[in-house]
């Protein structure tokens, strides 16, 4: 019998989820337009849209809540919250932001040009969307591993050193406000990147003058899989591989709903005084005070105690087991699945999955239609829809390696027996397969279109 390692926690407080019939779940699909970010949560049975802001908070979170200073400047949630950071993250200077998002948004206003590049390994949506919007060009540089479903290789996230070096020369360093790095790779399947690579990447941007920032989100997770899988790191806590990677950069920023289990908030962190003076304007401006940034002081001590949560091991031996469970029983049924296992997520390549829909027809968005359909699971589509853009000179579409689709498993909400419900849904898809066909766009924003984009069968 396969299995993962048993949840290290027992249920405490339940919420009921409920599958409505096929008829309805047709139905709220015509409703959402085909897109899955469209039905509302009461007709989801199995949610793996996000493991962002979803997962479930501890007993000790909800007790910190609890004292949660409301005070506008100088919190105490504010204090316990710095204390967290200086521990882990060791920066000079920090800044709660709202999410995520903001966070970036703030470090593209204070340091990007339009026209200027900004190379990571594989820049997330959220990301890409706010250099974007600043006239910047996002570029990823991850090694090719990452796009060969057969390639085993344990740290699929790392840069690629010399397309960095190449690039560097190219663009020429001064066209580079800042390099960044991902961890672990959400948009190449949740993969993590090597301390050995992150020393690399940290000496070559730094050998240009040129400032590194870490897209934080999955640091814990990042750090359990160097733990396991680096030579010399096996004896390493998860906390100090954590602090080693951060000693690397000028600065981070974080979505607190992963890695710190909390349902919102995020940070920016930097080392350089002046850059976070600028940064300090910018969050006063759009997002509160510095020292609460957008949430409520509860917020704060949730995120306090949710970082040293998301570095136990314990929890993190379990999280990696449930993901690593979910991809080899879906490999046993011969459904293509990213490998090694991702951290918090499992990834089906629906480009080979569905092979006779064209990648113009979206074939990720086809799958995750029919997952909702056949079982009420929602997942999200990780290809065209996501990330095929036009070239900003030529006009030219340019399309993603991979056409995917995402099931993110929320933390410590869904247990061994949910995982297997998704198992038998994809295999009864799997089994009529070739009947599936692709689908149109009917209406899409200029940016991200994913969310809100509607779409038709071309059947
Ligand atoms: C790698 C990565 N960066 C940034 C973000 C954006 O965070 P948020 O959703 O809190 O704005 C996400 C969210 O999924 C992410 O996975």
């Amino acid at each position: 019998m396969s299995t993962h390692p048993a949840e290290p926690f027992r249920i405490k407080v339940v919420e009921p989820i409920h599958l409505i019939q096929e008829t309805e779940r047709e139905k709220a699909l015509q409703r959402a337009g085909y897109n899955i970010f469209g039905l509302k949560s009461d007709e989801v049975f199995i949610d793996l849209l996000t493991d962002s802001g979803t997962g479930a908070m501890s007993q000790d979170q909800w007790g910190a809540m609890m004292i949660g200073d409301e005070s506008y400047a100088g919190a105490r949630s504010h204090q316990r919250l710095s204390a967290a950071m200086e521990k882990i993250f060791g920066f000079r200077h920090f800044v709660p932001t709202h999410q995520g998002r903001a966070a970036e948004n703030i470090l593209c206003a204070v340091t990007l040009k339009e026209g200027q590049y900004v190379p990571s390994n594989m820049h997330f949506d959220t990301t890409e969307g706010n250099i974007r919007a600043r006239g910047g060009r996002p570029t990823n540089l991850v090694i090719n591993e990452a796009f060969d479903n057969k390639s085993d290789h344990p740290f699929k996230g790392n840069m690629d050193l010399k397309k960095l070096e190449d690039f560097i020369k190219q663009i020429g360093p001064e066209n580079i406000p800042l390099g960044m790095i991902t961890i672990t790779n959400n948009a190449g399947g949740g993969q993590p990147v090597s301390l050995e690579n992150l020393r690399a990447v940290s000496k070559i941007y730094h050998s240009h003058q040129i400032p590194f920032f870490i897209d934080a989100c999955r640091f814990a997770e990042n750090a359990y899989f160097i733990k396991l899988r680096e030579p010399g790191c096996e004896n390493k806590s998860t906390l100090e591989i954590a602090q080693e990677i951060f000693s690397l950069a000028d600065g981070a920023t974080m979505s607190a709903k992963k890695d710190a289990i909390v349902n919102i908030g995020g940070f920016l962190a930097v080392n350089d005084s002046a850059l976070f003076e600028k940064i300090c304007n910018e969050l006063i401006l759009r997002e509160g005070f510095i020292t609460y940034g957008g949430l409520a002081g509860r917020d704060l001590d949730a995120i306090a105690v949710g970082l040293m949560e998301g570095l136990n091991e314990d929890y993190l031996a379990y999280r990696l087991g449930q993901t690593a469970y979910l991809v080899n029983e879906l490999k046993k049924l011969g459904i293509p699945v990213i490998e090694p296992a991702g951290g918090h997520a499992v990834y089906i390549n629906a480009g080979k999955m569905l092979p006779q829909i064209p990648q113009a027809e979206f074939p990720g968005q086809a799958l995750a239609v029919e997952m909702y359909r056949a079982g009420g699971i929602r997942a999200v589509e990780m290809g065209s829809v996501a990330f095929a853009y036009p070239d900003p000179d030529s006009g030219e579409m340019h399309f993603p390696e991979m056409e995917l689709v995402r099931m993110a498993i929320p933390r410590r909400t869904y247990t061994q027996s949910h995982m297997d419900y998704v198992v038998n849904v994809l295999k009864n898809i799997d089994a009529k397969k070739e009947s599936l066909s692709g689908y149109r766009i009917i209406k899409e924003p200029k940016l991200m279109r994913h969310f809100t984009a509607t779409f038709e069968s071309v059947s």
